[in-house]
């Protein structure tokens, strides 16, 4: 039988994995297929054992299902302990490995595909849920000279900021603070964007930045984006780079290869206007 792969969530009809897993296998020349599953938080644990025992090597996991994948995972990646989530999983040997490379793919797109430079830079992460979660500790890893996290409930950006601050230079801080501070790179990891809102901003963020990076991807030019296009932000991003690079990490962790990104990302980038 040949190997089966899936993307679970809720919604799941506008997904793009199993286009770019399809793509990543014809060009690596692995058989495999690779389709969508939507499902509820009341069966998410049985979907994704009957998925395992009828041919499922791996899955990708999307919201609102990435805390209970890390829940009923066998064994996690200390990335996807970091990250308190999970957004792939394989089946092997009867285990349920865990692993979370929405860091690592933002961070390989910002470094290699946009070539913008972290180590040493100011940057600002917009937002302290889940998609924060996920992405501070590749940031951190590469040593910015300090990252700050806002948050309209303060609270909720201190803890983040708290678990991370005794080897590095973190601040968590509400939206009345970070005007008029010099960034280099501002991330928006707030949920806003996907009811085409903006967070509470002004355009002075990004006075100094070199790059504003959207992580709801497919939502085109958001108001976050607008905002910094407005404002003369060299690099703009909508997390298509994102997206692929961690498929591509997730498909190097189920097949052993790892795919090129540049022609997906190409495929799937819609011109920011
Ligand atoms: P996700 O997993 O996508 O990060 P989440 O855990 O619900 O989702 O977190 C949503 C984040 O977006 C939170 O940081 C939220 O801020 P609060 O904690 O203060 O609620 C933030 N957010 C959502 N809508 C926002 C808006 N219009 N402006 C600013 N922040 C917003």
């Amino acid at each position: 039988m040949t190997d089966q792969y899936a993307v679970i969530g809720n919604p799941i009809s506008h997904t793009r994995s199993p286009l770019i897993h399809g793509s990543f296998a014809s060009a690596t020349g692995q058989e495999l297929e690779y389709t969508a599953i939507e499902t509820s938080v009341e069966s998410f644990a049985r979907t994704v054992l009957a998925f395992r025992d009828t041919g499922g090597r791996g899955m990708n996991v999307t919201a609102p299902f990435k805390l209970q994948a890390f829940d009923m995972s066998d064994e996690r990646s200390a990335r996807a302990q970091q990250a308190g989530a999970v957004n792939a999983l394989k089946f092997e040997a009867g285990r349920i490995l865990a692993d979370n490379f929405d860091g690592v793919g933002l961070l390989q797109d910002i470094r290699r595909n946009l070539g913008v430079e972290v180590t040493g830079k100011r940057i600002v992460v917009l937002g302290a849920g889940g998609a924060a979660r996920g992405v501070i500790p590749q940031f951190l890893a590469q040593r910015p000279s300090e990252l700050i996290i806002v948050n309209r409930t303060v609270a909720k950006a201190q803890e983040l900021a708290a678990q991370y601050s005794a080897e590095n230079s973190v601040r968590a801080v509400g939206y009345t603070e970070v005007d008029r501070q010099p960034f280099h790179i501002v991330i928006n990891a707030t949920s806003a964007s996907l009811r085409g809102e903006l967070p509470p901003i002004s355009q002075t963020v990004f006075a100094q930045a070199h790059l504003a990076y959207e992580l709801a991807y497919g939502k085109g030019l958001t108001p976050f984006l607008r905002l910094a296009q407005a404002e003369g932000v060299a690099h703009l991003a909508d997390g298509v780079g994102m997206l692929v690079e961690q498929a591509a990490e997730a498909f190097a962790w189920w097949r052993g290869i790892r795919p090129d990104t540049r022609g997906m990302i190409e495929a799937l980038t819609i011109p920011l206007r």
